[in-house]
């Protein structure tokens, strides 16, 4: 097993607490949050990462005050407007998952022009989930495979998802020192190594992801093995089987 995380998910939390310590508006928090993540975007680029998922907002963040809601639709506008170019130039490709369809047209409109900006890039793929639920996005996949009449099995649901196009995470980091999940990748993260840590997401930095990866290295990551299965797949022989098989007796 590679010791590097091949994909790596992030919940970036803990914008508005950042903000409240010091006695800035939460939206204060969110700008910061855009710093932090340009810097952990560029750093998964440099180590060799071949995917990173953001959660950057919640199906269910549209419960939050209006002004909170609005002042994040703007962030995204702005820094898209932004960052793009750098991303481009970078090598990174840019993909949102999520539901396009409440969004404002200015908003779909960056969303898709960023992704097809960047769609010739290889070199990291950054998934934003925008808009996302883990529940919208079995139910979503669910309901096409419904509607055209397809089995539904893991295989065809996996592939109806909108995160099909990449393998599910391998690390999921959760910064803010909330130990949830919050509806992000339900299906996909079945198997991620799940890694919490009390910094803010504004607080997290280079430093704070190459840790979170030095800890997943020293897992073991064992799919449903046993330990020995994992150290040594010989171990798992027929004829040791059966000679195991006598204890079971
Ligand atoms: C995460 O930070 C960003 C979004 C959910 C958009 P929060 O805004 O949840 O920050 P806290 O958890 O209130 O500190
Ligand atoms: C999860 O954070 C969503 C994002 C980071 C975008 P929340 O702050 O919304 O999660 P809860 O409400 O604490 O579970
Ligand atoms: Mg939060």
């Amino acid at each position: 097993m590679s010791s590097l995380p091949q994909h790596i998910a992030i919940v970036m939390d803990g914008n508005g607490r950042w903000a409240t310590q010091r006695m800035l508006p939460r939206v204060a928090g969110h700008k910061r949050g855009v710093d932090a993540l340009r810097a952990c975007v560029r750093h998964c680029g440099e180590i060799g990462v071949g995917v990173l998922t953001v959660f950057a907002f919640s199906s269910e963040n549209w419960n939050r005050p209006p002004e909170e809601v609005s002042g994040l639709m703007e962030l995204l506008a702005v820094a898209l407007s932004r960052e793009v170019p750098q991303l481009k130039i970078d090598g990174v490709r840019m993909h949102f998952v999520g539901d396009r369809a409440s969004l404002s047209e200015r908003v779909r409109e960056g969303l898709e022009q960023a992704e097809a900006a960047t769609a010739g890039n290889t070199k990291l793929i950054f998934n934003i989930c925008f808009n996302y639920g883990g529940r919208w996005d079995i139910a979503q996949a669910a309901a096409r495979l419904a509607a055209s009449h397809q089995p539904i099995t893991e295989a065809s649901l996996h592939s109806a998802m909108a995160m099909s196009h990449v393998s599910d995470p391998d690390l999921l980091i959760r910064t803010g020192g909330e130990q949830r999940i919050s509806n992000f990748l339900l299906w996909q993260a079945a198997y991620a190594e799940l890694y919490f840590t009390d910094l803010l997401w504004p607080d997290f930095n280079e430093a704070a992801l190459d840790a979170a990866i030095a800890d997943y290295a020293g897992r073991e990551r064992r799919f449903g093995k046993t330990s020995a299965q994992v150290a040594s797949p010989a171990s798992a022989r027929p004829e040791r089987q059966s000679m195991l098989s006598r204890w079971v007796a």
